[in-house]
């Protein structure tokens, strides 16, 4: 397992630049590993991402007989063994800190002849698994959730999935994507509607390996439907940057970039670029070089350098598309001129934190004026000073306050920051590669 030391101590840099790369992208390396293991035949896999959660997901997957080889390399290559090839677990599948595995393995494991039990570490024990658990009923899975819709949760095998016709309460990538694993396995036709387009990551890689989702959009709304059952085909996956890492740097450089930061390699999914748009609002510098596309992906080269950035009202439609850039999105507001709101995204409450809550909490640490909302919260850019911050846990949140430093008027001391290691092991060499100044201070867990 990739290690994270658990406190950091970020200084004021002076400047940020040259030339970056982030590894690949979390959510496509997920399903990668889970459409590949049901598939027929050998998925390759080019720029996989071995973070802890990533890793999860593959032992889990190891755990019902599924031979996946790691090369040196970075090559992941991924034995298939066909839609009814999964062996039932020995013990309680340990999901560690993943939403994103623990949910779509919900979805995959639904229709298995064989139980199976999910669980997590203390973070995703809180979170919510009933968001999955309710349509999968509907579907016809024995799914029990423990204490208030937790896990562990457990899945009666030799259910017979039918297709339905569901509309999910909220834009999400990981019940919408939950239930199409499961209709993979249904018979008739599965229908999903969502009030606004969520990542379609695993739409895109159904179609490339061979089983087409029909889409539709109205208006805001949009729906996907497969019909089942269905045999997946492996082959080659080419996994981008992911932007979701890359948007650290992003904010790193509309901060400090004085001759500009090119991060290079990143996904631009429309469905992932939020952050692109509301930095761009709030005047920051950013430019989409190189643009290409990469397996069913396109990709570029980003180009952002310093920028004087001003505060906005965020568009809550934008929220869906920059959920997982908060963070660090709060990080820009507060060095932003005047406020930023942020409204329609109750959602962050349910991450790997409260995100709303702690992002507060650390600002007003460093001198931030913060008013937290139930769905959101205003920030009034400002000044920072440095201070203590604890990000309880959350990766994406001691990776912002590290960011943070660029603006301070003294070092940030960011504690429990192990948990970095689940979506990018490798932030302290790419942000030092930077020119941030950053201190491992205690133990790597
Ligand atoms: C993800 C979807 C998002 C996101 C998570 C990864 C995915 O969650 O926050 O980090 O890979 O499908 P929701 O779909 O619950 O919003």
């Amino acid at each position: 397992m990739p290690h994270h030391p658990n406190r950091l101590r970020a200084s004021p840099a002076s400047a940020v630049g040259g030339r970056i790369g982030v590894p690949g992208d979390k959510s496509i390396s997920h399903r990668a590993l889970m459409l590949g293991a049901v598939a027929e035949g050998t998925t390759t896999v080019h720029g996989f991402l071995a973070s802890e959660d990533c890793l999860a997901t593959q032992a889990a997957l190891e755990a019902m007989g599924v031979a996946i080889e790691r090369r040196a390399d970075g090559l992941v290559r991924i034995e298939g063994v066909g839609p009814h090839g999964l062996k039932a677990p020995r013990k309680t599948l340990d999901l560690g800190n993943s939403g994103t595995a623990i949910r779509l393995l919900m979805g995959l494991l639904a229709g298995q002849p064989f139980d199976s039990t999910l669980t997590g570490d203390a973070s995703l024990v809180q979170r919510p698994m009933e968001r999955v658990a309710a349509p999968l009923r509907l579907m016809g899975a024995r799914i029990t959730t423990s204490a208030g819709g937790r896990p562990p949760v457990t899945i009666g095998g030799g259910a017979r999935l039918k297709g339905v016709d569901y509309t999910l309460p909220m834009a999400s990538a990981q019940v919408k994507s939950a239930l199409l694993l499961a209709a993979l396995s249904a018979s008739g036709t599965t229908t999903v509607r969502s009030p606004g387009p969520s990542r379609d990551h695993t739409e895109r890689m159904l179609e490339a390996m061979g089983v087409r989702p029909a889409l539709k959009s109205a208006g805001a709304g949009h729906t996907v439907a497969i019909t089942g059952p269905a045999t997946l085909r492996g082959g080659e996956v080419r996994v981008p940057g992911d932007f979701s890492s890359a948007a650290f740097f992003l904010v790193a450089g509309c901060l400090a970039a004085r001759d500009g930061l090119l991060i290079e390699n990143v996904g631009i999914n429309p469905t992932r670029v939020g952050l692109l748009t509301i930095v761009r609002k709030m005047g920051g510098h950013v430019e989409l070089r190189n643009e290409r596309t990469m397996g069913a992906e396109p990709v570029a080269d980003l180009f952002v350098r310093q920028s004087e950035l001003h505060g906005i009202v965020v568009p809550p439609e934008l929220v869906p598309l920059a959920i997982d850039e908060f963070p660090i999105l709060f990080i820009a507001a507060a060095a932003a001129r005047g406020e930023t709101v942020v409204s329609g995204a109750d959602e962050l409450r349910k991450k790997e934190t409260d995100r709303i809550a702690v992002m507060a909490a650390g600002l007003r640490a460093l001198g931030v004026d913060v008013e937290e909302r139930p769905d959101g919260a205003r920030i009034t850019g400002g000044p920072l000073r440095g201070g203590s911050v604890d990000s309880r846990g959350d990766h994406r949140i001691a990776m912002s306050f590290a960011v943070a430093s660029l603006r301070a008027a003294g070092p940030i001391e960011i504690s429990s920051t192990a948990e970095v290691a689940t979506s990018f092991p490798t932030f302290l060499d790419v942000a030092r590669q930077a020119g941030l100044e950053i201190a491992a201070d205690g133990d790597s867990r």
